[in-house]
């Protein structure tokens, strides 16, 4: 039996040949036809004007922030339950971040905290220079009053939506909701280019902006002329071409990922002391990965103790995300909130959800859980 992964990449032979076709077409460099076609078909089904590739999300994180101005001393509102590379990114520019908590209801940013937080730095007459949402496991933040409050106060929003490609809120796709969106396209993600992002925008002046920085600031003229310092970050036309090929099977990848969360919700749900991570009703994620509760004196077993057992089976697990605000490299930085992300930080599980992930694969999943859970007996 091989080693179940958490979401490892699901790659076939169409990827295999737009990469070959690519790699013969000579356009092996960070500029080539690959890439002008993978952003105008990821625009188009982002729904937004503008995209803008890059080499990781959190270069086109980076560059979406620096392209709205933000700068050193500025603070920055973002999510404590993510990824670091959301926080990473404001302080590549000399900027603090401001930590806020998530909701019970569907684990993104609390729309209540955040606007709590813009009142009250303007009542100190003081403004973010940015706010950051995270489209969290797949699942839309609840934009309906994030969005005008946001623009109210003149204060940019960024989705940082790398692990939701393809899921929606109220029908609108994830990434075209505020100034700009960010996609990655990192090995574990819905669609891989092994690594690269993407940056969406309606705002044509602010994706040209990113576009030049990414390749080193140069001016369009002959030589190499720069007015300012650049950046080294576009996507290689390979990957654009294997971006293109995987773009061309998200719907079907997101298909199998909800099969995935129905089977385990079919296959786990009766177990006291297990919890999904809950959807929301207001959008159709894309189920980039399932992730579990575990409250340790129902369950008979505490998070550490599932994950063990799993990895005794050769079947990879991981924690939810660490909140940032617990991270030693935010040590001192505080939270607005009442630490329910710190919560589900405890006890909070991510279970393999590759799209290619086999049926047998799944039951093995199913199984290992149920024996250390109640009455499962594995003690
Ligand atoms: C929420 C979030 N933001 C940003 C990133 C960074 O993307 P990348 O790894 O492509 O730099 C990731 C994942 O890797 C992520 O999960």
């Amino acid at each position: 039996m091989s080693r179940v992964y958490l979401s490892p990449p699901d790659v076939g032979p169409l990827e295999r040949q737009m990469l070959l076709e690519a790699f013969d077409s000579n356009w092996i460099a960070p500029v080539g036809p690959d890439i002008d076609a993978f952003e105008s078909e990821l625009a188009n089904r982002v729904g937004v004007d503008h995209a803008v590739a890059v080499s990781s999300g959190t270069a086109a994180l980076h560059l979406a922030l620096l392209a709205i101005g933000v700068g050193p001393g500025n603070e920055v509102l973002v999510p404590s339950f993510t990824f670091m590379a959301t926080a990473a990114a404001v302080t590549y520019l000399g900027a603090t971040p401001v930590f806020v908590d998530c909701t019970a209801g569907n684990w993104t940013v609390d729309p209540a905290l955040v606007a709590e937080a813009i009142a009250e730095r303007s009542r100190q007459g003081r403004r973010f220079a940015a706010v950051i949402t995270v489209d969290l496991y797949g699942q839309a933040v609840d934009y309906d009053e994030l969005v005008p409050q946001c623009e109210t106060a003149g204060v940019p929003l960024v989705a940082d939506a790398a692990e939701a490609l393809g899921a929606t809120y109220r029908g609108a796709p994830v990434g075209s909701l505020g100034l700009a969106g960010v996609f990655s396209f990192n090995g574990n993600k819905i669609i891989t280019t092994s690594g690269g992002g993407m940056l969406v925008s309606d705002d044509g002046a602010l994706a040209a902006r990113v576009r030049y920085l990414a390749t080193q600031a140069r001016q369009p003229v002959v030589h190499y002329e720069h007015t300012e310092v650049g950046f080294n970050y576009r996507l290689s036309n390979l990957l654009a071409a294997l971006g293109r090929a995987q773009l061309l099977g998200l719907d079907d990848r997101i298909t199998r990922r909800r099969r995935i969360n129905e089977r385990y919700r079919a296959g786990l749900s009766d177990l006291d002391g297990l919890t999904f991570m809950p959807v929301a009703d207001y959008g159709e994620p894309n189920w980039w990965l399932t992730c579990v509760l575990i409250d340790p004196d129902r369950f008979g077993a505490d998070r550490e103790a599932v994950r063990l057992a799993l990895e005794r089976e050769d079947i990879e697990s991981r924690p939810t995300w660490k909140p940032l605000h617990l991270q030693p490299a935010f040590d001192g930085l505080p939270l607005i909130g009442n630490g329910f992300c710190a919560d589900i930080f405890e006890r909070g599980l991510c279970l393999p959800s590759g799209s290619a992930m086999s049926e047998s694969d799944l039951g093995r999943v199913i199984d290992a859980v149920r024996k250390v859970g109640p009455g499962g007996g594995a003690g």
